[in-house]
């Protein structure tokens, strides 16, 4: 007997597989905004959830947090299933109204209203950058702070925290990219100055979107003298 089954297919997962594991080994897309194969599984968004169990005797779990036991029965696409997954889209699109992750699946599932006030923040509370920032960049610079409707992510007392060494692994991994996604310079988080400068030297430099955590001009490599000709032209 196999191991699990999936949506009526039937195989032998490796010892320590998750339900959402089996399911992308046989081909079957579940939404999962905050998972990433190379960090611990946090089940912060709860798209991924699915059904498992058969007849009256079935609940919803999040299938990036649950582990495949013996005999495990899982249904990806119920009604049930869909409509939760609908459900919590329309929270997650009230909290973030536009991440563009967030509206893309939203046209992709036909979901044309929602019945919650808007928040307009600029994050889902999902935690994958925490893990992140802990587990691949060893920094632990940011973590959960509050909880209930004051729940957010920020460093230690929202100061400067001293453990950030500004690598933007957070803005990289973000699963609905508000910030990373809102263009060439938005204020207070892209520098922006090599962009006006005739010869761009911070993305040079750094490789990567380092100068993009900082203040404008904070990284010190750009030419100034260029910027402040482009300006006066
Ligand atoms: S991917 Fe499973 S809870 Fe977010």
């Amino acid at each position: 007997m196999p191991n699990i089954t999936i949506d009526g297919i039937g195989f032998d997962a490796p010892e320590g597989w998750t339900v959402l594991e089996g399911a992308r080994f046989l081909g079957i897309d579940i939404p999962a905004l905050c998972y990433h194969e190379g960090l611990s599984p946090g089940g912060g968004c709860r798209l991924c959830v699915v059904e498992i169990g058969e007849g009256e005797n079935t609940k919803m779990v999040s299938s990036c947090t649950y582990t495949i036991e013996k005999g495990l029965v899982v249904h990806t696409a119920t009604e049930k299933v869909i409509n939760a997954r609908r459900m919590i889209l329309e929270l997650l699109i009230s909290q973030c109204p536009t991440s563009k992750t967030l509206q893309d699946l939203a046209a992709k599932w036909g979901l044309q209203q929602v019945r919650f006030t808007p928040k307009w923040e600029d994050c889902i509370c999902c935690g994958l950058c925490v893990r992140m920032c802990e587990e691949q960049m060893m920094a632990k610079a940011i973590g959960f702070v509050n909880r209930g409707n004051e729940l957010k992510i920020a460093t230690p007392f929202d100061k400067t925290s001293e453990d950030c060494r500004k690598c933007g692994a957070c803005m990289y991994i973000c699963p609905v990219c508000t910030v990373r996604c809102e263009g060439a310079a938005p204020e207070g988080v892209l520098c922006g100055r090599c962009e006006n400068s005739l010869q761009p030297t911070c993305l040079e430099f750094y490789d990567n979107f380092s100068c993009w955590m900082g203040l404008k001009g904070e990284c010190g490599t750009c030419v100034g003298e260029k910027f402040e000709e482009k300006k006066e032209d």
